[in-house]
């Protein structure tokens, strides 16, 4: 067995360049995803889901930069890796399927040439019928009938495109597949024929995911293990259901608030109060500190770091410094155990 996660990120730095100086959009985060798990970032618009995942993918354009950290991929640090190398990381080891399918796909084009084209472009050697084959055996692993290849993208619904890039993006078989938002745009019901989907997929092909959404309790039911991100850091990571159970951080705990319980009797939701950090005004402290209600002087002067905490489960918050665990998680974590 390879002795390294699939992926580690590590101090992960990435800047933006803008008019008002150079922002820095992701800050310091860290986190592995090992072979075979789906690994979610979750967090409020903005916080540096998507910058994540396109620094991962080394898709990632002008005017961002990686200014700091590590992307190790089964131990190489992909951030050496040179074109060439990269064209090979970004099929046949990483792909992508961003939030719009339809913008993925080219509308022009038949399907058939869609497939055709990634699949000749990275197999050497490949004819074109055995592409062709190909692209058909992609098209019945997503559930559409081979014979929908010669159609265009808009002759498909908003569903069976998403399945359709899901399917390019699987066809060079990668290791690592990174799903931005991938259900965002349809309805409840789709998406989660979708996720069911991927899921009986990976059980298949044993590939890793990486998973953005806003819908904390879809993410919750899909992954094994979840990152919370807050103004550009990892403030927590845990066993997803921990994250619902038993979380520690009080933005972790806010988030869990904001969204209508799984079980159980209807609440009343109580959200988050004060507005998401604007990122040019980054204060000493935690970045947290201004809407958070159990927030003291520690918060304002020292930075935090992630921290593990409980075996699993990591947090970069002053409250479990030193104090080891504060006594309402651990109310929290009784809970989660039924007692
Ligand atoms: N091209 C850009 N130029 C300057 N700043 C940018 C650019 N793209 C993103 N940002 C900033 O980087 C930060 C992170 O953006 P990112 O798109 O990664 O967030 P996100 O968590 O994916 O949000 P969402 O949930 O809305 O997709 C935001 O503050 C955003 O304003
Ligand atoms: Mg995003």
């Amino acid at each position: 067995m390879n002795k390294h996660p699939l992926l580690s990120v590590r101090n992960l730095c990435v800047d933006y360049i803008t008019e008002n100086g150079d922002v820095r959009a992701v800050n310091s985060v860290s986190f592995d995803i090992r072979q075979g798990e789906i690994f979610g970032l979750a967090g409020e618009s903005g916080c540096g889901k998507s910058t994540v995942a396109f620094s991962v993918a080394r898709l990632h354009k002008p005017p961002a930069y990686i200014s700091g950290g590590e992307i190790l991929f089964k131990g190489e640090n992909i951030l050496h890796y040179n074109e060439e190398r990269l064209r090979t990381y970004r099929w046949q080891q990483v792909s992508v399927v961003f939030q719009s399918a339809m913008n993925a796909l080219n509308p022009v084009l038949r399907m058939e040439e869609q497939f055709c084209d990634v699949l000749l472009a990275h197999n050497p050697g490949m004819t074109r019928y055995e592409a062709i084959k190909r692209a058909q055996e992609l098209l019945t692993i997503v559930d559409i009938h081979p014979s929908r290849l010669k159609d265009y993208p808009h002759q498909f619904s908003g569903g069976m495109r998403q399945r359709l890039v899901i399917a390019i993006a699987m066809a060079l078989n990668p290791e690592l597949l990174i799903m931005d938002e991938p259900t965002t745009a349809l309805d409840v019901v789709v998406q989660r024929e979708i996720l069911q989907k991927v899921y009986a997929l990976k059980e298949k092909f044993n590939f890793s995911i990486l998973f953005i959404t806003h819908d904390l309790s879809l993410m919750v039911e899909f992954c094994d293990r979840i990152g919370i991100m807050y103004a550009g850091e990892l403030i927590e990571v845990a066993p997803a259901k921990a994250i619902l159970t038993a979380p520690l951080h009080p933005y972790t705990k806010g988030l869990g608030n904001s969204f209508p319980p799984l079980h159980g009797p209807k609440t009343v939701l109580e959200g988050i109060p004060g507005t998401p950090l604007n990122l040019l005004e980054v204060p000493v402290g935690c970045r947290f500190q201004a809407r958070c209600g159990k927030v003291h002087d520690r918060c304002r002067q020292e930075y935090t770091f992630l921290t593990e905490i409980r075996p699993g489960q990591q947090t970069a918050c002053h409250l479990y410094e030193e104090q080891g665990l504060q006594q309402d998680s651990v109310i929290y974590l009784d809970k989660a155990a039924g007692c």
